[in-house]
């Protein structure tokens, strides 16, 4: 017996109805069937906070291998790729680029990533409208990640653009899903690569070109230039869109909720808690993928060997089984563990990096532009399925 015959909750990634909307089919999701199974696109699906933690948890029933998004399982990866692989290589691999991209290193940034929010903050005073996302959320975290690899300012642009189109490409049509796997990092990084291992600085690019470690042979080298790339590549992907999307969901929720802006504008110190807040009401992320490693049973229904299992971070983050009053934004709210990282051991590398980055761009927004209001009537929603959020958001100040 099919796990949906006994009633009509339906979800569709694809569904552009449900993505604007998704809060209501969750709730049914999560209440009716905490088993959901699509039988169009071949998955299953949990929703619950309990359901998701132990999903993102058991690496060894709920494997990465086969890649971590709908329309995207199956494709060949390149190794390094960390965040479609299993141990033992997922351990190694994450374990050294965690060697470079360290607390140290974020702090090191810091500054530079104040100055650049600041300016771009700036560059708003006096203007009556613009578009949350396109003049401020967007323009920051490419720009970051060429901080911490050590790219020069001018180039980012042009790399921020390029991640944003193939992310887009590839995840609002599947078919179109070759374009992130022929990604051409080398055009992107190659030349910066070469460029640093003439000109060392310190800089995480430079730091992986030097790093030495043991190899799956028991060779102790270096990263190689593809290698290298490849890292590189997954900062990118991984960093970019997302906290895009983070900062541009703070402009959304905050232009409906004037008093918790004006709260946070009168005290800086609530824009921490505020980010968390912001990150489980709205995550970024819309849905992720595991593959069952082997036969295994979800609320008394039998999940075959080898199914795709997508977890809804939207849906567990608002799970009234462990949250109080999921429903409502409150800044001042105690958010404790969410899903907008993932959890587990693929439980994001770069979080704390977004977290500053969310809080740093706010500080620097509020003390400039304390008000202003979402023109919902012309704002448009990103068409991927990998992150929920915004292609554009006007404001009005
Ligand atoms: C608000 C911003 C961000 C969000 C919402 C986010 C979300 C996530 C999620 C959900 C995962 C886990 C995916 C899975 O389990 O399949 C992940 C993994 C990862 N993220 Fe982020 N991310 C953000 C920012 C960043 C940044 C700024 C970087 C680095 C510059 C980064 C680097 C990574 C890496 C390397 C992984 C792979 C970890 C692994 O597989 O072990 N992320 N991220």
């Amino acid at each position: 017996m099919s796990v949906t015959s006994a009633t009509s909750v339906y979800y569709d990634p694809y569904d552009r109805d449900i993505y604007t909307n998704p809060y209501q089919v969750y709730q049914r999701l999560r209440d009716e069937t905490p088993l959901y199974y699509n039988d169009q696109h071949d998955f299953y699906l949990v929703s619950r906070f309990d359901d998701v933690e132990r999903v993102l948890a058991d690496r060894d029933t709920f494997t990465s291998a086969q890649g971590g998004l709908i329309g995207m399982m199956n494709l060949p990866m390149p190794p390094g790729m960390f965040i479609y692989e299993d141990p033992p290589q997922h351990t190694m691999h994450r374990a050294l680029v965690a060697r470079v991209f360290t607390p140290k290193r974020v702090a090191t940034i810091e500054p530079m990533i104040r100055d650049f929010c600041a300016r771009t903050a700036e560059s708003l005073v006096g203007r009556e409208s613009f578009d949350f996302m396109w003049d401020f959320a967007a323009e920051i975290p490419m720009q970051v990640i060429g901080m911490l690899v050590g790219i020069p300012e001018s180039d980012q642009t042009r790399l921020r653009d390029h991640f944003h189109s193939v992310m887009h490409a590839g995840m609002a049509d599947p078919s179109e899903n070759e374009a992130l796997t022929t990604m051409a990092a080398d055009d992107l990084f190659g030349e910066y690569i070469d460029w640093r291992a003439e000109h060392p600085s310190d800089d995480l690019m430079t730091q992986l070109l030097n790093l030495e470690f043991e190899d799956e042979t028991g060779t102790t080298r270096r990263l190689r230039r593809d290698e290298v790339l490849i890292y590189l590549e997954l900062l990118a992907a991984a960093g970019s869109d997302t906290t895009a999307q983070l900062i541009s969901w703070a402009g959304k929720l905050l232009g409906e909720n004037p008093g918790q802006r004006r709260e946070m504008t009168e005290h800086p110190e609530l824009i921490a808690g505020g980010i968390e807040e912001i990150l489980r009401y709205e995550p970024p992320p819309y849905h992720f993928c595991r593959t069952a490693a082997h036969d295994v049973e979800i609320h008394g229904q039998a999940v075959p060997a080898g199914s795709a299992m997508v977890v809804l971070p939207g849906a567990a983050n608002r799970d009234d089984r462990r949250f109080a009053e999921p429903e409502t934004f409150d800044i001042h709210r105690q958010v404790g563990r969410i899903f907008a990282f993932g959890f587990g051991p693929h439980l994001c590398l770069g979080a704390n990096l977004a977290r500053l980055e969310g809080r740093i761009a706010l500080e620097e927004l509020l003390r400039r532009v304390p008000d202003w209001t979402v023109d919902m009537e012309n704002a448009v929603m990103n068409p991927g399925v990998a992150t929920r959020g915004w292609q554009s958001l006007p404001v009005v100040v």
